[in-house]
């Protein structure tokens, strides 16, 4: 290895990648982490408003590891993969007791912790103390599979532990060995910009001249992943806010994602996620309606609609807006929500009850 791919893209950070972003321009060990746990189901964009308004509540991994579980799960409401949040509580309170309220220096000793896979300890170990430890993201399996032209199949174990070690002897060794942070932060910067997944702009990449599948003329064939995607079943619970004359809160889905752009009651992965939004009413002034089944292309959704009814349209604290009955015939609505809502109205929201649907994913 000459270091070509390690000084290519030091020197393309410095140049032309991403320097503003609020978790950069630190070491501390605090923002990386949360930055990177928010980061690995999440678009920057969406997490740069929870990061901020996180931080204002938590300051440290001490407010974090004190705060009750709920407070977490209603900072992180609308982030999705409720699961990510009650690591990260749990992660703080292990960075207390165990650790003496200082994350670990090491990617070996970070992996350790709730919630922090191999990737993303060495993402951390590298930006905050230069540790020389690869990290193997979705981003960076796309670059690094590109310039190698490596087409072992990702869905088997043992082509992504080469890719692993891979990935490991292309690290800067001296003297861009300094640079481990800037190494990090390229290679995810490359893979988010440049290196995309249909359209990579090779032309102004700075591994082009050696890169394999560049040469191939088909960049867009690799990672390869043949893993058929298996059927799956997943729960939902709907929040159904209700205000006088009928108007119901709706947000726009993001992108990507399930209902991608359309206009939806707010979707939780846990009862307990939406009850921690709703937070002020208490459980009493939620309704358990009957679930429903519907089916996508990949996935059976059950979802499970929660009634809130309010007598005057107060904000929600959850992104979102007021929509009247008249408003709601003007927006797209996912199928399965249009018929709740009006099967809902033909019952005055009583009970509702849907028979199963099917839809496109
Ligand atoms: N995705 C994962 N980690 C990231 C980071 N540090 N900056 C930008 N995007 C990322």
């Amino acid at each position: 290895m000459d270091g070509f791919l390690a000084s290519q893209v030091v020197h393309w950070q410095a140049q032309s990648g991403r320097h503003d972003l609020p978790w950069q321009n630190t070491r501390d060990p605090y923002r990386v982490w949360l930055s990177e746990i928010m980061l690995q189901q999440t678009q920057v964009v969406t997490v740069q408003a929870y990061f901020a308004r996180f931080l204002v509540r938590f300051p440290d991994v001490q407010a974090l590891a004190q705060a009750p579980l709920d407070d977490v799960l209603h900072q992180w409401a609308g982030l999705g993969y409720y699961s990510r949040a009650r690591n990260l509580h749990r992660c703080a309170q292990a960075v207390i007791n165990v650790h003496g309220g200082a994350f670990p220096r090491t990617a070996q000793q970070l992996q350790t912790l709730p919630g922090i896979g191999r990737s993303t300890a060495a993402a951390i170990a590298a930006l905050c103390f230069g540790e020389r430890v690869a990290i193997l993201d979705g981003n960076v399996k796309r670059v690094l599979t590109r310039y190698l032209g490596f087409d072992g199949d990702l869905a088997q174990v043992a082509h992504e532990r080469r890719l692993w070690e891979h990935a490991t002897q292309l690290l800067p060794h001296e003297p861009a060995l300094r640079d481990m942070a800037r190494y990090t932060q390229g290679m995810m910067d490359l893979g988010a910009t440049l290196c995309s997944s249909k359209s990579p702009a090779c032309p102004v990449c700075p591994l082009a001249t050696r890169c394999v599948a560049r040469a191939l003329g088909s960049p867009e064939k690799f990672p390869v992943r043949t893993r058929k995607l298996k059927r799956s079943a997943q729960s939902i619970w709907l929040l159904w806010a209700l205000a006088e004359e009928g108007a119901v809160w709706l947000s726009q889905r993001p992108t990507p994602g399930v209902w991608a752009g359309l206009y939806c009651l707010p979707l939780f992965d846990e009862r307990l996620a939406l009850q921690a939004v709703v937070g002020q009413p208490g459980e009493s002034a939620l309704q358990d309606l009957p679930p429903f089944k519907h089916v996508l292309t990949h996935k059976d959704l059950y979802l499970h609609p929660v009634l809130l009814r309010l007598p005057v349209r107060q904000t929600l604290p959850i992104e979102g807006q007021w929509v009247d009955a008249a408003q709601l015939a003007r927006l797209g609505l996912p199928a399965p929500i249009q018929k709740l809502l009006q099967v809902g109205k033909a019952c005055g929201s009583e009970q509702a009850s849907v028979r199963p649907s099917r839809g496109a994913a």
